[in-house]
């Protein structure tokens, strides 16, 4: 039995498939017009959160080194941020580390006093195996990781845009996100929003003016991100935002991609489903969500953990529709062994594996990097059902006006007509003197 806080995800999926039916619903045939209005109507109720869509509340509370001796001198760039998210009866916890290549590490256990321990002389030695553990152990529910390992950066002289197509010699070493050094997290860490940002870079003279930044936001409760794409949260989910920032270009033609892995249970087979998606005024011109997701093979079970992505990527940080660059993702690759991220070696063992893909940014004619050097794209990593788009209450107050009136005229004009005919029967069977 899962815990309550998933499960309020149920209604959420049934508003989904109310409003993924109402369009292709069409009034041609005999008594569609009610299911129609039926539909539409429950949809009303979903909108207004009259079903209670999801309104699962967490408190969240964020430590940054848990259980690292203060009194110790702790190392330069040392971050390992731990976001407590304790419901009623579960608690999801999020580790976001810069050790070794950047990751997001999401455990859920189902009692709401699980704690995150870390053995720190093992956790910063060579040897990280074991080292850092969510007690009790047989509370935890699930786990799985998002890992940023490389950045690539290729010489699109033909503007294809696909890296797919392009020679090896196309590509330039990539940076390995593994040997960047990162800013101190601890001045960014903002604890009433419950966000904080990570950056760094290598060092070399292409990142002397630029950044790799990630951004981290944690959630209490069912909402919205404020700048677009606007991706939709819960209570189990986070957000994760990337950016590129002033990096010096190593050739005119040059575009990047981002490659992540994605580390779960051997067993659990993970997937990428791109998903329709009928959202257009909160992500203008994007009418397709991503999601990568893990769950088991063989059965319809529920998902069990996902990222989840809107294709679209923006060329400047005021983040508008005109710097918007569309983003794909390439086929899914085993990796044969974990990736390089201590968080991941620290906490994951044998029966663990890791996927891997690539997110290339921009499509063929788009421009180049060199004209705004800025890139941000943006990704959700929860737990449960992703978030489902359902009409917003513009949609459907225009549908209301638009299909209310006339529904309302045929109405009033059958009433009318039926009313005559009454008058004029008794007339009609009038006995003929
Ligand atoms: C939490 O657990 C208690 C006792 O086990 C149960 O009565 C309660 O309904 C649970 N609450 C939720 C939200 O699942
Ligand atoms: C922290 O380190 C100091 C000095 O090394 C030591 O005296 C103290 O007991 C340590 N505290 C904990 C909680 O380990
Ligand atoms: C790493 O540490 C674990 C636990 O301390 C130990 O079992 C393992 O043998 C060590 N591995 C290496 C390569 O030293
Ligand atoms: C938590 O899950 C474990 C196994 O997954 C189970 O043995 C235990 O009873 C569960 N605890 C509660 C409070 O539901
Ligand atoms: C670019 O296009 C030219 C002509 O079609 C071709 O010869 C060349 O190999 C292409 N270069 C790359 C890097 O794809
Ligand atoms: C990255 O660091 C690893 C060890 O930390 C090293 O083996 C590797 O050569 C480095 N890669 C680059 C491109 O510097
Ligand atoms: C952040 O940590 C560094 C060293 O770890 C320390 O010097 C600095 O004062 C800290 N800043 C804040 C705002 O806590
Ligand atoms: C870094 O940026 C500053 C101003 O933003 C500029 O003056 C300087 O030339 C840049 N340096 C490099 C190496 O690009
Ligand atoms: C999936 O099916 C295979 C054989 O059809 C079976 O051995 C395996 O246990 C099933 N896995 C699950 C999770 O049901
Ligand atoms: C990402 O692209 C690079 C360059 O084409 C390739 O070497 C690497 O294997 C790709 N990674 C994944 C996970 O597909
Ligand atoms: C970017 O590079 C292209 C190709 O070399 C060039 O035509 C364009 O002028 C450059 N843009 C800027 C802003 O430097
Ligand atoms: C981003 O957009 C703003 C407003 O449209 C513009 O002033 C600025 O120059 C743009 N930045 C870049 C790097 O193109």
């Amino acid at each position: 039995m899962g815990p309550r806080s998933l499960k309020s995800h149920d209604t959420a999926a049934l508003c989904h498939v109310i409003s993924s039916r109402l369009p292709t619903t069409t009034m041609a045939t005999d008594g569609s017009v009610w299911r129609f209005f039926l539909l539409g109507f429950l949809n009303v109720l979903c909108v207004y959160g009259v079903f209670e869509g999801d309104t699962y509340r967490r408190q969240v509370t964020m430590e940054l080194n848990p259980g690292l001796n203060m009194s110790v001198t702790p190392p330069t760039g040392v971050n390992l941020l731990h976001v407590r998210a304790r419901g009623q009866n579960d608690t999801l916890h999020f580790l976001f580390c810069s050790q070794g290549a950047p990751a997001l590490l999401l455990v859920h256990t189902n009692t709401s006093s699980s704690s995150v321990m870390v053995d720190w002389s093992r956790f910063l030695s060579a040897n990280v195996s074991g080292s850092l553990k969510v007690e009790p152990e047989g509370s935890v529910q699930h786990s799985s990781a998002l890992v940023f390992s490389k950045l690539w950066e290729y010489d699109d002289v033909n503007n294809t845009a696909d890296p797919a197509k392009l020679p090896p010699s196309s590509f330039f070493p990539p940076y390995e996100l593994q040997n960047f050094t990162w800013e101190n997290l601890n001045t960014t860490i903002n604890q009433m929003a419950h966000t904080a940002e990570l950056c760094g870079g290598d060092g070399s003279r292409w990142f002397l003016n630029g950044s790799f930044c990630l951004g981290f936001s944690a959630f209490e409760s069912e909402g919205r991100d404020g700048i677009l794409p606007h991706l939709l949260h819960n209570a189990n989910s986070s957000q994760l935002k990337f950016r590129l920032r002033g990096v010096k270009e190593r050739s005119n033609f040059s575009r990047f991609s981002l490659e992540l892995q994605y580390v779960g249970r051997r067993d659990l087979p993970s997937r990428v489903e791109t998903l329709r998606s009928i959202d257009d005024e909160y992500t203008p011109s994007i009418f397709q969500v991503s999601q990568w997701v893990s769950s088991p093979a063989n059965t319809t079970s529920p998902i069990l953990g996902y990222v989840q992505w809107k294709p679209v990527a923006y060329r400047n940080n005021t983040a508008a529709l005109a710097d918007a660059t569309p983003c794909r993702h390439s086929a899914l690759l085993p990796m044969d062994k974990l990736p390089a991220s201590n968080l991941v070696l620290a906490y994951f063992g044998d029966g663990h594996k890791a996927t891997g893909l690539n997110m290339t940014f921009s499509i063929s004619g788009d421009p180049f990097y060199n004209t705004t050097h800025y890139l941000s794209w943006t990704v959700l990593v929860g737990l449960g059902l992703p978030p489902t788009e359902s009409f917003s209450p513009l949609v459907i107050a225009i549908m209301a006006i638009g299909l209310g009136i006339p529904l309302l005229l045929i109405l009033l004009g059958g009433i009318g007509v039926c009313l005559r005919k009454q008058r004029s029967t008794p007339l009609g069977y009038a006995p003929i003197n």
